[in-house]
């Protein structure tokens, strides 16, 4: 079944602050969205990449992934929901079965994660890796813990996210409000998504500390 993977490329990187967006930044030696794409391709299993970035960041975006079974970048929206909405609607016309929908700002896919993903979407519309929450978790106002929030049964959701392509687009012409990641759209239009074990070395860079973090202890993981 073909899979196209979206690489989500068009945000500011506004909470990092440096002079580019995070994604465009090296860690090891190579852009953290080279890194993030060779990590989606290394195992088989996704066909093609198709990043979504700023406009005019396009030409800057294709340098980067020279080599790679990529289709030209398209422009992203306001949001990254409008971002990835963008990307499948650009492939619409002529629609994957499958597709994946992963952060440029994370450059460690951990080995299995496209093959568990893939699995699981046999018996699922979307799949996605999630972390059980480890913290023990307060909510908080004015500087105070208004409570303490059970855990048990909280997961951390990570991308990439898998989904049949059909089901993904439906859910997102659906969609009535602002939802932080995809599988979300799924929930809310009622389709079952599948959880599978997600991974601590599968990081968001979001903020400069994280960058520094990647450099020092996982470059060996990043080849
Ligand atoms: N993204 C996108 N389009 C947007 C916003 C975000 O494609 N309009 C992408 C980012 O490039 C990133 C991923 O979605 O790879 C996750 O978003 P986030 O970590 O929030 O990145 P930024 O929005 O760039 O950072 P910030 O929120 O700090 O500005
Ligand atoms: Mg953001």
């Amino acid at each position: 079944m073909q899979c196209i993977a979206l690489l989500m490329a068009a945000g500011s990187g506004s909470r990092f602050g440096a002079d580019r967006p995070k994604q465009f930044l090296t860690l090891a030696g190579k852009p953290v969205l080279r890194h993030a794409a060779e990590a989606l391709l290394r195992e088989g299993g996704v066909d093609a990449i198709l990043p979504v970035c700023a406009a005019d960041s396009q030409a800057l975006v294709a340098g980067m992934l020279e080599g790679l079974p990529c289709l030209p970048p398209i422009p992203g929206g306001a949001t990254r929901q409008a971002s990835v909405r963008a990307g499948l609607e650009a492939l619409a016309a002529n629609p994957p079965a499958l597709v994946l929908v992963h952060d440029a700002a994370r450059p460690v896919v951990p080995p299995g994660t496209v093959a568990a993903l893939r699995a699981a979407l046999a018996a699922h519309p979307g799949a996605i890796p999630a972390q059980p929450v480890t913290d023990t978790l307060k909510r908080g106002a004015g500087g105070l813990i208004e409570a303490t929030v059970p855990r048990a049964g909280l997961f951390r959701a990570q991308t990439p996210q898998a989904f049949r392509f059909a089901d993904l687009l439906a859910a997102h012409r659906a969609a009535t409000a602002e939802a932080t990641d995809d599988a979300q759209l799924l929930e809310a239009a009622g389709m079952a998504v599948a959880l599978i074990p997600g991974h601590e070395a599968n990081i968001k860079i979001t903020w400069p500390e994280d960058l520094a973090r990647m450099e020092a202890t996982l470059s060996p993981h990043l080849i």
